[in-house]
This record gives C-alpha cells, structure tokens and sequence, in this order.
C-alpha cells in the first residue's frame, strides 16, 4: 500500500469510537476520524499523548511550577495520531454456517431461492438484526454468487450504441442518491455484469420489506458495456473500481467518498469475505455456527481465498464476544487484529 503523508497539526478534525471511550476525558486513541468531509480509518496507532495543560478557570487553580510541569508532562490537545490513515468504511463480515463453515448445501444451491433443507437446519436468529441496530451500516455488501448461481448464463443484453467510453464513468443520479426516503445502499460486486435485476428499489421495484434501500453495483473496466448500459436505464447507479475485477478497496474508498458510507455489513462471507479478508478490508467478523456438519468439496465455505504465500500470514482476530444461542448455535464476534503498516 503506498502511504501519502498527511499532517494534521492545527486542523479540526472530528474523531470516531467504535464503541464509547471508557475513560471520556482520556480516551484511547480513536477508530477513525472526519477530516474535511472524509472520513479516514485509523490503522494503526505509533505513538499518543495526553494535554495535561489546564485551560480557563482550571489553569488558575495550579500552581506556575506544577502548570509548568503538567504542560511538559503531556502535548496537545487529547490524542496526536502518526501512521497510517484510510479513508474507506469500517467493514463487518456477518455468516450462518455449518459446524464446518459450509454457506450453503452444495456448490449451485443459491439459498436466495430457499431450500427446505437449510431452513429446517438453520434456525432464524436475531444477529443480523444486531448488528444493524448496532452498527447502522450505510451499505450492504454482496457478492455475485449470492444472487446467481455461479454457473448460470445471464440473458443476453442488447449492444451498445454510441460511445462505450462514456459508460465508464461512475453513474451515480441525483434523484437516487439525494432520494428522501434512501436509508441504505444494498450493494453487490458484479464485475462479470452477470445479475438481472428485478428488486431494485426504483418505484415499484422496492424488495419487499426494504423500503429506502436501493441497488448499487459495483463494476470493473472490464464490465461488459451492454450491461453498464442496462444499469442505467434501470437507473441502477454503478461505481467503477479496477481493471479486470472489482479492486474491493477503492470500490470502498468511493463508497465514504462519494456516498458518504461509514460503515459497511457485509453478508457475502465466502469468495467475497476471502477477497476482502486477503485485501486487509475486514474490520469484524460474526459468524453463528448451527448444529450441523454439511460437507464437500466445492460446496461454498467461509473466507474461500487463494492458499497462503511463504511471506504472508493468518489473519489473527480477538475475541469481542461468543453467546451460545437457542438450538445449540454458537456465534462468535471477532475484531481483526492489524498488524503493523500491512493492515489496510
Ligand atoms: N450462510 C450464509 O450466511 C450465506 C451468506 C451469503 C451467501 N450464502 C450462499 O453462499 C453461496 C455463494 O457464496 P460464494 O462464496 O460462492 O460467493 P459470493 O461471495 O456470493 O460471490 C463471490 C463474489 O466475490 C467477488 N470476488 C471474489 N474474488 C474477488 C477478488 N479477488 N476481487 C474482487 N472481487 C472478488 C466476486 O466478484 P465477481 O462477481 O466480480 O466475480 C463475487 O461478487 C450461495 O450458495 C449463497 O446462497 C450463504
């Protein structure tokens, strides 16, 4: 990752907890901050130090010499950050899975469509609605397979006419993005342009009980035109991020940038969760484990990713929470541990 340096020193910046600071008038170091209308993700905190310096009326409750002392003692105001900053939202990874993380039952068993089978196994639970309530996502994050089987040929699409070169763009309209009613983004990563769409959240095409929550697809500049063009004239808006495939971190540095998403539940947790995993991308991780062993060899399992290099290692999570639930399901909470300046 290239890092631009960046100097704060004198400028306003509003800082973000994850979670309220337990000591509020020495918080630890903050898990993001606003800066100018952007927000940035703190990655990694290299050094901190607390204003010890009394203002106001305080100031004149001290002694010169113990004033003198405190101010040497501490530096400026609550926290200076050095290091690494990123301007993407913070992203959750959210499953139901089997003992042994199976997502689904076999490899093209699109659970979209429902299967008997995995609802008698997997009991509804009240963790997806947890983490909205609590994390209050902007976007959803899908992946492609989670919507279409992986081995299914889409419709075909009429050509283009005109300049291909113009679709390209990102296509975000303004009567979506500044709709009254919009509460959240349900984006899904489609760089193959594979999913036709019927929910889409325009009027009278709103997924039943997602009122406010519109469609956006993420695509890459090898998206095939025909299908760029189809997203718009279902007004679909689209961001373009990377070549062949979608590159997961700009798309999420367009999500905070040009959507204003801070936070991001995503409940694709296997090619798609792998992908974001490997890319640095994950901030938390849930997964709820039901009492079922599923098995395979290609069946869809959690963070499916190429095999680790020599030089590269685990991801290495700690423990938030684990509850065990009704009908022996087990979920556990994690958040990713960064590790020096290779965390993203
Ligand atoms: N139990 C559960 O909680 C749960 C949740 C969700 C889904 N499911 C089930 O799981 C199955 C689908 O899961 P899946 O793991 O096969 O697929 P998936 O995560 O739904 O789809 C794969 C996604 O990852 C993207 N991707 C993969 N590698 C990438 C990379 N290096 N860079 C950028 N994007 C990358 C693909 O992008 P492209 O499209 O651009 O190639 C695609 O959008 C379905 O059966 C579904 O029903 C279960």
């Amino acid at each position: 990752m290239e890092l631009k340096p960046l100097r704060f020193i004198g400028e306003p910046i509003e800082v973000l907890f994850d979670r309220p600071p337990a000591l509020e008038k020495k918080p630890d170091c903050p898990n993001g901050f606003v800066w100018r209308g952007q927000t940035h993700r703190v990655v990694e905190e290299l050094a901190a130090w607390v204003d010890y310096t009394r203002r106001g009326r305080m100031a004149r409750n001290m002694s010169p010499r113990h004033a003198a002392a405190a101010a040497a003692r501490g530096i400026r105001l609550s926290i200076q950050m050095r290091g690494a900053f990123m301007s993407r939202p913070k992203v959750i990874i959210y499953g139901s899975v089997s003992l042994d993380g199976r997502l689904t039952l076999a490899p093209d068993v699109v659970l979209l469509f429902g299967d008997k089978r995995w609802d008698a196994i997997a009991a509804p639970s009240h963790v997806y609605e947890w983490l909205m309530f609590t994390h209050k996502p902007q976007a959803l994050l899908e992946g492609s397979n989670s919507l279409v089987s992986r081995h299914s040929i889409p419709d075909p699409l009429p050509p283009v006419t005109g300049d291909p070169g113009e679709l390209y763009q990102d296509f975000l309209p303004e009567a979506v993005i500044h709709h009254p009613a919009h509460y959240i983004w349900f984006t899904v990563v489609d760089s193959r342009g594979r999913v036709r769409w019927f929910y889409t959240g325009e009027p009278g095409k709103e997924a039943p009980g997602a009122e406010g929550q519109h469609l956006l697809v993420l695509v890459a500049r090898h998206t095939p035109a025909e299908y760029l063009a189809y997203l718009q004239r279902e007004n679909v808006p689209y961001l373009v991020a990377g070549e062949e495939r979608v590159d997961l971190r700009l798309a999420l540095e367009k999500l905070a940038s040009q959507l204003g998403v801070r936070c991001v539940l995503s409940t694709s947790p296997g090619k798609l969760g792998g992908a974001l995993v490997r890319a640095g991308l994950v901030d938390e991780v849930n997964v709820e484990f039901f009492p079922a062993i599923i098995g395979g060899t290609e069946t869809p399992t959690l963070f499916e990713s190429p095999d680790l290099q020599a030089d590269e290692w685990p991801t290495r999570l700690r423990l938030l929470e684990a509850q065990v639930q009704a009908e022996g399901r087990v979920w556990l909470r994690y958040e990713v541990v960064r590790e020096g300046r290779r965390a993203g």
